[in-house]
């Protein structure tokens, strides 16, 4: 026909209509490329899906986005092919167009200075992409310490439907007569080790044994508490955040949670501001401290709050922390259980059921129900009470976390008391000081090193401003010759982050950071601490008049600032402190 054109979809229209006036606001049309011309962008855009092999019928579907987190410098993820395949499996037979996408992945032994200066550039990399591409939902497959935070800010700031996958934590292995897991168990090693006894041939052997196969760390690290917060949050479906990675489990959660994505599409299009609420994100607390779980989860699960301009009160931790029982008995809690444990003790479900008097029920969670009904349907599931606690009978009565305040941390400090020694609660110490990692590489083993077992080690310049970026060095090693001598546990205190994985008496993330001006800056070797974990406090015993001159004296000294290029100069002017998620300032809801 003369002066006429075919339509998008068989009708005919006149040369000039727009062909695509009913273009949708959801599915593969929405979201077009800015050329000017709007059924040319439809146009374009069709002609490239069709050059996938997408038929007409596919395009028109719910678009699910995948974030997809699979990479090789991630052994975590070593497995997401084929949860890949599960999940898109799960969408197709819901009715959904499955499309992953890459994004940044993070994995903690593959990234320099440390994969926690990345969490915020994966989380702007995810942010933009599920903003800018087309999809009606996104399933985000994520896993290792930072990959999932990383996701749930993305989420929460990018305001689309959003279901999170975890990974799922790996299974042990045997060393010799030891059952063995990453990470707590690398470090006993490592300590064994250092302290002369195991030699080099054992300790290579060692390292053979400790990630035998797929998925995060073994033990209640900051992965599977991360995994625990987005299923407490109500971002996962239920009982999905402790399946182990190789578990045939894990592939039925991926199938149905691409399914799920399908219906947070197409029906309940609940966002994330609507499931990540003041209440929800205290609930993700609670469990925190209920499985004393990583210390890094407090700072992740306050950059997630702050994506949606709530709060999260360190003094409101404390409450929460004298409330809390710890209830789970997972390495580096205890010594005997790991993920793999716990998942078969009953998971997070189990645990949560067991808080349900402190929780708040009428949370919304990505399925539509109420934590109340998730949780209703748990009641008289098996519980294993060796690994899972009962609240009545708790493994200990209090929450593993709390914070301290006080002249050394006027903005706050944490403690992970549940892994650390009681008897070092209480005390005042002499500070043993170190100015920066190099320094305490330096000389931590210098057998004329002036120290002793009774002594506090401070290193400072490790907060999230100094050039390292708030790296996971807050487990300061024990110096060799107190090891030989016997001593296992000493308080230690920095502005540093510490793994999850670690234990003992170790203060972190103290604010302001000394590269913020912090009071943490201003302490030299013979100073006194007193440490109270019984008053939440931490206080620097010298007079305001000798830290002033301090202070004075360390502007002075102070050289010219190193020119910065990049992300880089990004993360240092932008970075927030610890008890802000150190998140960026302009990431933050306004
Ligand atoms: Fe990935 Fe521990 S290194 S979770």
């Amino acid at each position: 026909m003369a002066g006429r054109k075919k339509g998008g979809r068989g009708e005919e229209k006149p040369v000039g209509e727009s062909r695509h006036a009913d273009a949708p606001e959801s599915g593969f049309l929405q979201g077009l490329q800015t050329y000017g011309d709007r059924d040319f962008s439809i146009y374009m855009r069709r002609a490239f899906a069709k050059s996938q092999g997408f038929s007409g019928e596919e395009l028109v579907r719910p678009v699910i986005g995948i974030a997809y987190t699979h990479s090789r410098y991630n052994p975590c993820h070593r497995h997401f092919p084929e949860l890949l395949e599960a999940v898109k499996r799960g969408v197709a037979s819901a009715g959904g167009l499955a499309l992953e996408f890459p994004t940044i992945s993070l994995h903690e032994s593959t990234l320099a200075p440390n994969s926690m200066k990345f969490r915020n550039l994966m989380a702007m990399d995810t942010e933009e992409m599920i903003r800018a591409q087309p999809m009606d939902a996104v399933v985000l497959m994520g896993g290792c310490d930072k990959t999932v935070p990383a996701q749930l800010m993305a989420a929460a700031s990018a305001g689309r439907p959003a279901i999170q996958l975890i990974g799922g934590p790996q299974m042990t292995s045997r060393y010799k007569d030891d059952r063995v897991g990453a990470c707590t168990d690398c470090r006993k090693f490592w300590t064994r080790f250092r302290a002369g006894q195991m030699d080099a041939r054992e300790i290579d052997a060692v390292e053979s044994r400790l990630v035998t196969t797929a998925g995060t760390c073994a033990v209640m690290g900051t992965a599977s508490t991360m995994a625990a917060i987005a299923e407490a949050l109500g971002m996962t479906l239920p009982g999905t955040a402790a399946i182990p990675a190789v578990h045939a489990d894990r592939l039925r959660a991926s199938e149905a949670t691409g399914a799920e994505a399908v219906r947070l599409a197409r029906q309940t299009k609940l966002t994330p501001d609507r499931i990540i609420t003041a209440q929800s994100i205290e609930n993700a607390l609670r469990v925190l401290l209920a499985l004393g779980g990583s210390t890094n989860g407090v700072i992740h699960l306050a950059a997630i709050a702050g994506r949606l301009g709530i709060k999260l009160d360190l003094k409101r931790l404390n409450e929460l922390s004298d409330t809390t029982p710890v209830l789970a008995a997972v390495k580096p809690v205890g010594s005997e259980f790991y993920m793999e444990d716990f998942f078969a003790a009953g998971g997070i479900g189990a645990v949560m059921r067991e808080l349900k008097p402190l929780l708040h029920l009428d949370c919304r969670t990505v399925s539509g129900e109420t934590l109340g009904t998730r949780l209703a349907v748990l009641d008289g599931a098996y519980v294993d009470r060796r690994v899972i606690k009962s609240a009545a009978a708790p493994h200990e009565p209090q929450g593993g976390l709390v914070a301290l305040f006080g002249s050394l941390a006027p903005d706050g400090c944490i403690i992970k008391r549940s892994a650390a020694s009681p008897e070092l609660f209480e005390r005042e110490g002499r500070a043993v000081v170190f100015s920066s990692l190099e320094d305490m590489a330096a000389r931590i083993d210098d057998p004329a090193l002036d120290v002793t077992k009774d002594d506090f080690l401070v290193l400072q310049n490790a907060g999230p401003r100094a050039p390292h970026g708030m790296p996971e060095a807050g487990f300061l090693p024990i110096p060799k010759k107190l090891l030989a001598a016997g001593v296992k546990d000493m308080v230690r205190i920095s502005d540093a982050r510490m793994s999850g994985t670690a234990y003992g008496t170790i203060v972190l993330h103290v604010a302001p950071e000394a590269a913020a001006g912090g009071p943490i800056g201003l302490v030299r070797s013979g100073d006194r601490i007193r440490l109270s974990v019984a008053k939440r406090s931490i206080d620097l015993h010298v007079d305001a008049k000798e830290l002033a001159k301090r202070k004075a004296a360390a502007e002075k000294a102070k050289g010219a600032e190193p020119a910065l290029r990049g992300y880089e100069k990004l993360f240092r002017t932008s970075v927030l402190q610890a008890p802000d998620g150190c998140d960026f300032d302009f990431l933050r809801k306004v």
